[in-house]
This record gives C-alpha cells, sequence and structure tokens, in this order.
C-alpha cells in the first residue's frame, strides 16, 4: 500500500509535527478557544499554500466580514486582495447573508450546507483550489438542528472534498467546558483534529497546539508553544514551553 500523500501546511513546525504534512484530500478541524489562532493558521494555510507551494485555495468565512478578515492579515503583510485578482484565493462571504446584510462581495453564500457544497464544487473547479478552509463549522452547525444533521452533513462535506482531492481545514470554537467541539460530535467525524489552546501560566497567558488526532499518521503527541509573529503563526520546539 502507498502511504497517503502529503500538504505542507505553510506553518513553521506544524509539518515537522506531523511527520510531513496533512494528508491530502481530507477534513481536519481546527479546534480552540475564541482568540486562539485558529483563523490566523487557516488563513496562514491558504495563504502560503498559494504563495509558496502554488495551490489555488478557497476561504469562506462565516464568522467574520471578507473585507475585515483582509485587513486584519494585511497587518501580517499577506496581500488576499493579490491573490484574489489572480484567481488563486476565492473569498466566499457567508457572513453577510447570516447578518442579515447584502453582500457586496463576488462570491456569497447562505448559512446552509447545499448552498455551501454547491459552490465549493464549482469554485473548487474553476480555480483547480486544493485547499479549502470553513471558518467555523460551529457557525455552520447552527443551521442544523439535530446532532444526527451535524453527523450527516460532516460526512457528506468530507465525502465531497475527498472526491475532489481537496484537504479542507474546518475551524471549530471549544465549549466551555473545555471540550473540544461544541456539539461533541464533529471530532469523530473529521480525520484528523490539530487542537490550539490558550491557557494562563505566571499571569501570562501562553498559546500552545498539538494534535489530537490525525488518522492514518504517526503524528507527534506533544504540545508545542505556538506564537503569531510579524509573519504568521509558528509551532516552536518544546524547551520553551510553560517556563
Ligand atoms: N499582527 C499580529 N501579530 C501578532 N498577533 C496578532 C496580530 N493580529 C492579531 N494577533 C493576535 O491574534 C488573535 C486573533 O487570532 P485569531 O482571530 O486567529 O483567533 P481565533 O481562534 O480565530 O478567534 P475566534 O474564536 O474569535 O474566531 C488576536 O486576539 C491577537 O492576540
Ligand atoms: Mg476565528
Amino acid at each position: 500500500m502507498s502511504q497517503i500523500a502529503r500538504v505542507k501546511t505553510g506553518i513553521p513546525g506544524l509539518d515537522k509535527m506531523l511527520n510531513g504534512g496533512l494528508p491530502k484530500g481530507r477534513t481536519i478541524l481546527l479546534s480552540g478557544p475564541a482568540g486562539a489562532g485558529k483563523t490566523t493558521l487557516a488563513t496562514q494555510f491558504i495563504y502560503r499554500g498559494v504563495v509558496e507551494y502554488g495551490d489555488p485555495g478557497i476561504y469562506v468565512t462565516f464568522d467574520e466580514n471578507p473585507k475585515t478578515v483582509r485587513q486584519n492579515f494585511a497587518s501580517y503583510g499577506w496581500k488576499l486582495e493579490n491573490l484574489e485578482k489572480e484567481n488563486l484565493l476565492a473569498l466566499v462571504d457567508g457572513f453577510s447573508m447570516r447578518a442579515g446584510v447584502a453582500s457586496k462581495e463576488k462570491y456569497s453564500i447562505r448559512l446552509e450546507i447545499d448552498d455551501l457544497l454547491t459552490t465549493l464544487i464549482a469554485l473548487i473547479d474553476e480555480l483547480g483550489a486544493e485547499r479549502v478552509v470553513i471558518d467555523s463549522l460551529t457557525a455552520l452547525a447552527l443551521s442544523l438542528e439535530s446532532e444526527m444533521r451535524i453527523r450527516r452533513e460532516i460526512l457528506k462535506l468530507s465525502a465531497v472534498m475527498s472526491s475532489l482531492k481537496c484537504t479542507t481545514l474546518v475551524t471549530s470554537e471549544m465549549s466551555q467546558s473545555g471540550e473540544i467541539s461544541r456539539y461533541g460530535v464533529e471530532e469523530f467525524m473529521a480525520s484528523g483534529v490539530i487542537v490550539l489552546d490558550i491557557q494562563e501560566v505566571n499571569q501570562r497567558l501562553v498559546r500552545s497546539i498539538y494534535i489530537r488526532k490525525m488518522r492514518g499518521i504517526d503524528h507527534e503527541l506533544v504540545r508545542r508553544p505556538f506564537e503569531m509573529t510579524q509573519n504568521g503563526c509558528v509551532a516552536l520546539s518544546t524547551e520553551t514551553l510553560f517556563l
């Protein structure tokens, strides 16, 4: 049997934790509490995917306005609009309709799984996209009334992305009680789970990252320090954690 093909994340340190990168074509959950860095890591995966690895990408934003996303990441020197102009990146606005306002964006969708899938299928074909981000699954799950539907729709999403050979990161809010996912089912449906954390240590807030699961991959089982720098986020080696 051949090994699972890998996709470089573009996050320094993370590919080493994964022993080479994310499994290609799989759907991975990126879980963490507010402010842990989920949106930044996910955007970096898409941005570096284009500029370093030549993989076009799609970013679906339900949690923030695309205009705000472009603005926030300009502070890292990532000019998303330049990639959009070249058709290497599509920012899909799932925020406006959710907020009940008209979208000014080229691509916009309702907070609804079928609309999401139809749009993704068309855009993946148009851009030749290999990377997809959905930010966040927590928002999307709000539109699905029951746990059973959440399970079914996540499986459907994973199956469609896999058939299109797209590696997909879906962000997910951690519950107040520290559960990996809000509804308690998302982590079982995803092929892998990466956890970002932010904890108080000696009156300082310290970010960290670990891989909770990655089916088919012999990954690191270590919590590493995770930092936001001027150039984006990095997973550092373990020595500096919680000093
Ligand atoms: N230019 C920057 N350089 C370093 N750190 C930054 C920069 N801009 C923002 N940050 C940090 O990143 C944090 C936001 O991270 P991010 O939006 O990725 O978190 P998140 O996990 O997606 O949060 P949420 O749950 O609210 O969606 C900010 O709270 C701030 O601490
Ligand atoms: Mg976010």
